[in-house]
């Protein structure tokens, strides 16, 4: 399985913050925000993902996470010279896809719950099509719309629909087969002109190969889009990591626990953060304290 971040777009809902960064760098608390993106592809056992962004930015990314190799990924770039929508992500990211299949994840789109990387890797064994995560949220007219019928089987598929027919956002979590980047390929821009990858998705349910995952109410699906958002993402893992003292997303982390890296490998990736807590946790969770000085 192949992935692909998108983090492209203007982020202008931001500005004027976003004016000279990209969105999907900026912090949310204590780590910038595509870590969290990133760190659910890593969750799934996907190590070969594409970074799609907009061209001034994509060397900022370059810069933050180079080709992987330090976390036991390969991670490429691609460039998205203007926003044409979504389901564009298959075209740029033709080549790196091939024939197989592949996860999509929103860079803007921040996963966290109980269970999570158990669910990922079931989603993606049973991939046959493609698979959507469904959220209740109080607003479903600003996002991708499902409804589904008394046996919980998709029925219906709406982008931003005026009257939504039901509460359940689709988020920005995808996964396909093979199949996407021709389905892509067959695609009618929208009226706003954008490649839509509900139009994606709604192939697929005609084609009977739509499955819809809900991620319960326990779980946590967060925006990022407004400053309020962004504030309230970054309060809520602030609260979690704090009160735990884990790290939500610490990516060399998750590469640790997934066999990805060795301990000697994470620890020395903390080592060029020590000056900061995020890490000095990096460093501690590659050697807990008894251990450090035999890993010196
Ligand atoms: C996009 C999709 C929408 C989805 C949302 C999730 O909307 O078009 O279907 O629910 O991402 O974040 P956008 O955020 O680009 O408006």
């Amino acid at each position: 399985m192949k992935g692909i971040i998108l983090a492209g777009g203007n982020g202008t809902r931001l500005y004027p913050v976003t004016l000279t960064t990209s969105k999907q760098l900026l912090p949310v608390y204590d780590k910038p925000m595509i870590y969290y993106p990133l760190s659910v592809l890593m969750l799934a056992g996907i190590r070969e993902v594409l970074i799609i962004s907009a061209p001034a930015e994509l060397g900022n990314f370059e810069r933050l996470l180079g080709d992987g190799g330090d976390l036991g990924l390969r991670i490429t770039y691609a460039v998205q010279d203007e926003p044409r929508g979504l389901a564009d992500a298959f075209l740029i990211g033709a080549d790196h896809i091939g024939d197989g299949p592949v996860t999509l994840i929103l860079g803007d789109n921040i996963f966290h719950g109980p269970g999570f990387p158990d669910l990922l890797r079931d989603a993606a064994q049973a991939l046959d099509g493609c698979v959507l995560f469904g959220y209740p949220v109080r607003d479903p007219e600003r996002y991708g719309v499902g409804e589904v019928d008394d046996r919980g089987r998709l029925v219906s598929l709406e982008e931003k629909p005026e009257r939504p027919r039901s509460n359940r956002a689709i988020t920005g979590l995808y996964m396909y087969d093979g199949d996407v980047v021709e389905i892509a390929r067959g695609l009618t821009p929208s009226a706003r002109g954008e490649l839509e990858i509900t139009d994606v998705n709604i192939e697929y349910l005609n084609r009977g190969k739509a499955r819809l995952v809900d991620l319960g109410r326990g779980f946590s699906w967060l925006d990022t889009g407004t400053h309020e958002s962004l504030t309230s993402a970054s309060l809520y893992v602030q609260t979690l990591e704090e009160r735990q003292g884990v790290r939500i997303a610490c990516i060399e982390e998750i590469a640790l626990r997934m066999g990805f890296i060795d301990a000697e490998a994470c620890y020395r990736l903390g080592e060029r953060l020590s000056k900061s807590p995020y890490g000095k946790y990096v460093m501690e969770i590659a050697a807990p304290a008894p251990l450090l000085r035999a890993v010196r």
